[in-house]
């Protein structure tokens, strides 16, 4: 019997209506249009309505799938979140994604991994459909960035945005889907892009609840630096232990942080700008959203057996690559 591997057979968005451009940031604060533009690429990002929560997002992503692949939530047997904007701080938002969509049938969680969340779940998704116990998994990366976002920070809040995406993931025996993946972090790097407190090490108590410091924290210039080698890195290593030429592949799918990180990896990849997939000006940086949303957005584009890099960098830090094939 040939080799099971795990295809993504659906992919499914979801981005929230409001808008926030760089004119309204502009009102709110010191900041303009052209350096948000020219330092990011970035022309406005999407904004959770108020009570719209992580699961929300999911329940779209979810029955976006099952619909698109004329399948119940019944069928699916594991549903996996990379994101750090859960509903809770327990339980886990695939579990309340899984009640409100109607997954009776499936167990999941999350998993935390900042920006690269999507590329760690798609990596344990794929574990337990190659080893044959599960048929069906679904595997989301989104993020409500606005419910952690300081919009007093120019530093972060032109940056990130709300939405994500999600892709099922099923057994294939001709050979498609995921081949590789790398997947690297380092813990050192969590003191220039953190959300400092609210967690076991800094509890929210009387004297630090209005503090900034419940919000995210980013030394942008520090990060950058290390997003560029390291997504080039990371990209290029796949690459080369998989004999890939940049001819070869079809699409890089990278993590949208930064157009002057992206542009950087293409470079670096030896792969032209028509085959790099960029939705930042739109969408802004929804950490684990962001290569799901790319996914989506391109999906009529893409055709069967495609080499597809995905490559990510973020807190942590985190990062990887992954290469597959794609299936439909
Ligand atoms: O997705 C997870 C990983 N995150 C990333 O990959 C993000 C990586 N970092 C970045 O993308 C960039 O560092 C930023 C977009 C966050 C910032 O761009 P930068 O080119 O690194 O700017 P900077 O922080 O070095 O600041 C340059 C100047 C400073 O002024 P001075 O000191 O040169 O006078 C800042 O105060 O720009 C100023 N500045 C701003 N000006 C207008 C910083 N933020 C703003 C702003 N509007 N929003």
């Amino acid at each position: 019997m040939s080799k099971i591997t795990a295809a993504i057979t659906s992919v499914q968005g979801y981005v929230p209506e409001r808008v926030l451009s760089n004119h309204d940031l502009e009102k709110m604060v010191d900041t303009n249009d052209e350096w948000i533009t020219s330092r990011t690429g970035i022309k406005e990002r999407r904004m959770a309505a108020p009570g719209e929560a992580l699961s929300d997002f999911g329940v779209e992503i979810i029955n976006g799938i099952c619909k698109k692949r004329g399948i119940s939530p019944l069928d699916i047997d594991m549903v996996v979140v990379g994101s750090i904007t859960g509903d809770y701080r327990f339980p886990s938002s695939a579990n309340v994604m899984c009640d409100k969509a109607g997954c009776k049938n499936a167990w999941g969680f999350d998993l935390s991994a900042a920006c690269s969340g999507f590329l760690y779940a798609l990596d344990v998704g794929r574990v337990y459909v190659e080893n044959g116990t599960h048929k069906k998994v679904i595997v989301i990366g989104a993020d409500v960035m606005s419910s952690i976002i300081n919009y007093k920070d120019r530093a972060t809040c032109i940056i990130f945005g709300d939405g994500g995406g999600g892709v099922l993931l099923e057994p294939n025996e001709e050979g498609l889907g995921i081949q590789d993946a790398i997947l690297k972090s380092d813990g050192s790097g969590r003191e220039f892009l953190l959300q400092e407190i609210g967690g076991s090490f800094q509890p929210i108590n009387e004297d630090n609840v209005n503090s900034d410091r419940r919000y995210v924290y980013q030394e942008g210039r520090t990060v950058f630096k290390h997003a560029v080698s390291n997504m080039a890195d990371v990209a290029v290593e796949i690459m080369e232990k998989n004999d890939l030429t940049s001819d070869d592949v079809a699409w890089l799918v990278p993590h949208q942080a930064n157009l002057r990180i992206i542009d950087a990896t293409a470079k670096r990849m030896g792969v032209g700008t028509d085959k790099v997939m960029v939705n930042i000006e739109k969408y802004g940086n929804t950490t684990a959203g962001t290569i799901p949303l790319c996914l989506w957005e391109w999906e009529e584009k893409l055709k069967k057996g495609d080499n597809l890099v995905l490559a990510s960098f973020g807190g942590g830090f985190t990062w990887g690559a992954i290469y597959l094939k794609w299936a439909y």
